[in-house]
């Protein structure tokens, strides 16, 4: 097998060529004068095994996805597993309001064309795996996320909405302490309403988990509110790191002590690599 390790994901690439013990391919990439991308793959890989690993995010990191993988098909490769650490436009699932597109299955359809195999890790909504034409699955990076809070004195891990209680319940068991959720109603892309909901944490160490951090604003309004409340410590913790816009700047105003993020996508918070949660489904392929 040969991984072939996109722009947006090289580090993981290579974390997962010395885990499963599987060479990278040679690759050139480049941008011509017009910023088009170009990809050569550098050595023969007819009839092998090869696996993509790319980020889909952002827009661009898509574009070179779809170029690879054609790349890839047009070297002879016999299967072509791909690796979305973070698929973007995952939370455009539905329709919201007539007249917009399902995101999310536009973007997978496409992915699908030249994949036997699609793994991504924590997909915002499981259902989307059903709009790729591939076999999909995903995996879980919270045992990871739960290993490093586990050094923390963690109290409590809530999650900033219904939405994300399964997984801040399953961090929580993972570290031995308590989890509850808060209630978040949506204004606009950028702000959120945190209901204030009394919760025991008067002197407490909180880590709240949740899948995506993208202007921050949730976690910002939840690290605020439980600083109301008294907590001593507040960690953010999530799989994929986006960090639009002042995020960063929004979470420390909020007085968060420690902003923690995977690999999935490449920044100053990827503390906790995914290459050990991804690395079990793809053993049958090394
Ligand atoms: C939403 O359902 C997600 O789980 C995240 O809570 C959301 O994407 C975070 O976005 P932001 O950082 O912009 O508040």
């Amino acid at each position: 097998m040969f991984i072939l390790g996109g722009t947006s994901a090289a580090s993981l690439a290579a974390a997962l060529s010395h885990s499963l013990n599987q060479p990278l391919v040679k690759t050139t990439f480049k941008r011509f004068p017009d910023d088009e991308f170009y990809v050569r793959i550098e050595e023969p890989i007819e009839g092998q095994d090869v696996l993509i690993v790319q980020t889909a995010y952002p827009d661009s990191k898509i574009i070179e996805l779809l170029i690879m993988q054609d790349a890839v098909c047009e070297a002879g490769a016999k299967r072509i597993s791909v690796i979305l650490p973070y698929f973007g436009y995952s939370r455009q699932d539905k329709k919201f309001e007539d007249g917009e597109a399902i995101s999310a299955r536009a973007i997978a359809e496409h992915i699908s064309i030249h994949a036997d195999e699609v793994i991504t890790v924590d997909p915002h909504k499981e259902r989307i795996l059903d709009f790729f034409t591939t076999p999909a699955r995903s995996c879980s990076a919270v045992p990871q996320i739960a290993e490093y809070l586990k050094g923390k004195d963690i109290d409590l891990v809530l999650a900033p909405d219904m939405g994300a209680k399964d997984r801040a319940e399953q961090a929580a068991a993972l570290i031995g302490c308590v989890s509850d959720y808060l209630e978040k109603t949506r204004i606009d892309g950028a702000t959120v309403k945190i209901h204030p909901k009394s919760l025991d944490v008067q002197g407490k160490t909180v880590a709240i988990v949740d899948d995506i951090i993208s202007t921050g604003g949730t976690m910002a309004t939840s690290v605020k509110e439980l600083r109301h409340q008294g907590a001593k410590k507040v960690y953010v913790a999530c799989t994929h790191g986006l960090f639009a816009g002042q995020a960063k700047e929004r979470l420390t105003a909020a007085g968060v002590d420690e902003i923690i993020a995977t690999d999935t996508i490449e920044s100053e918070f990827s503390k906790v690599s995914v290459a050990p949660c991804l690395a079990p489904l793809l053993v049958h392929l090394a």
